[in-house]
């Protein structure tokens, strides 16, 4: 077998065998695939480790960056503290459509509120209303904009605000491919090391995906 035929088997067999759920989230991945989205969200295993922190953190309060067809949101929300509220922000009104579908088919359309545009100006627009603060931020869109949506985060949450940033590692091209996505992600790791507020760590990892990794950062203080 190939590294990666390996590394979706194992993500198959662990999900299998850990897998407590309704089955519901697998025909959000087949809505979406049939009204052509890209294959890029979160992995199973992926969302069921977002919906674990969220319901380990206690958190009811969460912000995404990045919906897509709605997966990962899904997945956090089904583990959301009531009253609950995630709030997600989708540049393609298309995506945005085919997500609605799906957290009302997954049963959690009352609890998430899609914003459709650019999610800088949107976090902007958020940030004006001062709103509650959110505990968990999973940050998954454009990776050239990264240290902008780490910044809104952090503006937006609270200590001890967990933050997860998607695909940070690249197959290894974080380290030095000049592509935006990679030079984004550089220069997240530069903001993040200057920040006094806020601590970090980046996990590698391989699986039904391929060859990533997250960052998992909380605000301190
Ligand atoms: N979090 C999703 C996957 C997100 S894929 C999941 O795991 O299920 C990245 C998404 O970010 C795409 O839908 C893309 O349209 C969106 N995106 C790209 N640039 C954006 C921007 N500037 N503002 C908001 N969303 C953006
Ligand atoms: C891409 C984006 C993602 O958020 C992801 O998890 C995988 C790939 C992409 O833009 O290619
Ligand atoms: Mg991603």
């Amino acid at each position: 077998m190939s590294n990666q035929e390996t590394w979706t088997a194992v993500d198959e067999y662990f999900y299998s065998g850990l897998f407590k759920g309704d089955g519901v989230l697998a025909d959000v991945e087949r809505a979406s695939e049939a009204a052509g989205l890209p294959a890029i969200s979160v992995s199973a295993a992926q969302g069921k480790l977002l919906g674990l922190l969220v319901r380990g953190v206690g958190a009811h309060r969460i912000l995404e960056v990045g919906t897509l067809g709605g997966h990962s949101a899904i997945w956090m929300a089904k583990e959301i503290g009531r009253p609950g509220r995630l709030v997600t922000f989708e540049l393609d009104p298309r995506h945005a459509e085919v997500a609605r579908a799906n957290v009302d088919r997954a049963g959690v359309g009352d609890l998430v509120e899609i914003r459709v545009g650019p999610a800088a100006e949107g976090l902007g627009k958020l940030l004006d209303e001062r709103p509650e603060p959110f505990d968990f931020v999973f940050i998954d869109a454009d990776k050239a904009s990264n240290a902008v949506y780490l910044d809104y985060a952090v503006r937006l949450g609270h200590p001890g605000t967990v933050i997860v940033v998607d695909n940070v590692v690249r197959g290894g091209r974080v380290l030095s491919a000049p592509d935006e996505a990679s030079v984004g992600v550089r220069e997240l790791v530069d903001v993040l090391a200057e920040r006094a507020d806020v601590d970090a760590v980046a996990i590698q990892t391989v699986g039904s995906r391929g060859y990533d990794g997250f960052i998992l950062a909380v605000v301190t203080g």
